[in-house]
């Protein structure tokens, strides 16, 4: 199989995520200081895109290891850790739903914002956490709620009504949003019910710029977004797609400065004891 024939590789490595994750590094930050991270841990960050959590989890002192599908960002991870001297924390290509060259009990906690939820195969992806998270260690995952009414749930519905229908027996991303799935691929994985915890948190997209200008970033470099207008343009529908999402991210600005756009997103945050 070439590189090309791996669609969810494809996906991520068209465009450029590392632009958009430039207006959710203060959340990325917000969100390790609450992870309990001691100097000499060992973290892996499964999904890492260009490090918004892999970095602040090393500024803590924890042995870092990224993992993710896209080698651009694993490239610009290795980059963004290099110019911070971050000798603790490195990044390498791999993908969530086989691990294969990563050690059985390895880590004591294994993080994934916005990460594995959209590797394919959620049940072994699960699988993966479990068995690479050493016992008693942690698995804290970050994911977007189908439905949701905040930017990234309606951004993915948005576009998906623009999009072809995903092929038969594709299991949609969101669906790690939902507290019962959840529960089942770690039910399959030997971890019991009562060793999930869910809460709903908050990611905001800080951006200094009005947010028209956001959400050009998403449609140059974000390739769910990329690929929406591909398809909106093959039926002729590009300006109604454009002024959805710009209906969209206007109306959820919460920034009171005109030249600013601040857009809370909510989550779903689970985290499991292994
Ligand atoms: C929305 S981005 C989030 C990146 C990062 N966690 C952050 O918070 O900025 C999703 C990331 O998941 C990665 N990804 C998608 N499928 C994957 C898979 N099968 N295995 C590993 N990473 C994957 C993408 O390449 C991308 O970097």
């Amino acid at each position: 199989m070439t590189e090309t024939a791996n669609p969810n590789k494809a996906l991520w490595e068209k465009g450029d995520f590392g632009r958009v994750a430039d207006s959710m590094r203060l959340s990325g930050e917000a969100l390790v200081a609450r992870l309990g991270v001691t100097p000499g841990m060992k973290v892996l960050d499964l999904g890492c895109g260009d490090g918004t959590t892999a970095l602040p989890v090393a500024r803590l002192g924890a042995d870092v290891l990224g993992v993710d599908i896209a080698s651009n960002l694993v490239a610009a991870g290795n980059r963004r850790a290099g110019a911070e001297g971050l000798t603790n924390c490195r990044f390498k290509e791999g993908d969530a739903s086989h691990l294969d060259d990563l050690a059985d009990d390895t880590f004591d906690l294994v993080v994934s914002i916005f990460g594995a939820m959209f590797a394919p195969r959620p049940f072994d992806v699960a699988k993966e956490m479990v068995r690479v998270t050493r016992p008693g260690g942690r698995i804290v995952m970050g994911n977007w709620i189908p439905n949701d009414p905040t930017l990234v749930a309606q951004i993915l519905k948005i576009s998906s009504s623009y999009s072809a229908p995903p092929p038969e027996g594709f299991i949609s991303p969101m669906t790690w949003g939902v507290e019962d799935n959840v529960t089942e691929r770690f039910g399959e994985a030997g971890v019991a019910a009562d060793k999930i915890n869910f809460s709903r948190e908050t990611y905001t997209f800080d951006y200094p710029a009005p947010p028209a200008e956001l959400l050009a970033v998403f449609r140059e470099y974000y390739g769910p977004t990329m690929n929406a207008f591909a398809a909106a343009e093959a039926s002729g529908r590009t300006e109604e797609l454009q002024e959805d999402l710009a209906d969209l991210f206007t109306s959820q600005n919460t920034s009171p400065n005109a030249d600013a756009t601040s857009i809370p997103a909510t989550f779903l945050q689970v985290t499991v004891t292994v």
